[in-house]
């Protein structure tokens, strides 16, 4: 069975590129160790058959979760998360919207611990430009934040480095 459920919402395909991505590269820790789900077509209480869980949308709208999201999240409301550990990544655009950049990150992760779950996967803010966001806490991204339109070179290379430190912090084998 799977270990670990990835939840995500996106508009125009650059957060399930992402959801892809991380998949892949948690096959090389162990084939199918992530079943992915796109929150327009599942139940979030779907969650609640993993102790991992991973939760990416894109931001939208000056700060808004994606569309999807928006319209699921009170399902997470009804969710005991709690024993479970859960990373959240998003996708934004750091220098169009730089005081609401990933601010839908930010929104998850404050959802996630609301329900009870333990947050890991904090990422740093080295190599980013942006103002103020909700989606830093103590100097830190509260996840793994990723833009393609500015920085579309780097998001492979992040996105393994991160699956590394989610191998070690979700006690998985490396
Ligand atoms: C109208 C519009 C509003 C956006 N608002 C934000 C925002 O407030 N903060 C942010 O970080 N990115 C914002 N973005 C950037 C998107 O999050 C980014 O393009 C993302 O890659 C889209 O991912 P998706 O295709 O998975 O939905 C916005 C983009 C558009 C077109």
């Amino acid at each position: 069975m799977s270990r670990i459920g990835l939840f995500y919402g996106s508009k125009r395909g650059d957060t399930a590129d992402a959801a892809e991505k991380i998949k892949e590269a948690f096959d090389k820790v162990e084939q199918d160790l992530v079943d992915v789900y796109n929150v327009k077509k599942v139940d979030l209480s779907r969650m609640q058959e993993y102790d991992k869980l991973i939760l990416g949308s894109s931001t939208w709208e000056e700060g808004s979760l994606q569309m999807h999201w928006m319209r699921a999240i009170s399902q997470m409301d009804a969710l005991d998360l709690s024993g479970k550990q859960v990373a959240v990544f998003g996708l934004g655009n750091q220098s169009e919207f730089p005081t609401t950049f990933q601010t839908a990150m930010g929104t998850l992760a404050t959802r996630a611990r609301a329900q009870g779950a333990e947050l890991v996967g904090r990422w740093p803010i080295d190599g980013y430009e942006f103002d103020e966001t909700p989606a830093v806490e103590d100097g830190w991204f509260v996840g793994l934040a990723l833009d393609n339109t500015n920085q579309y070179e780097l998001t492979e290379d992040r996105i393994k480095t991160w699956v590394k430190q989610l191998t070690r912090e979700f006690g998985l084998k490396e």
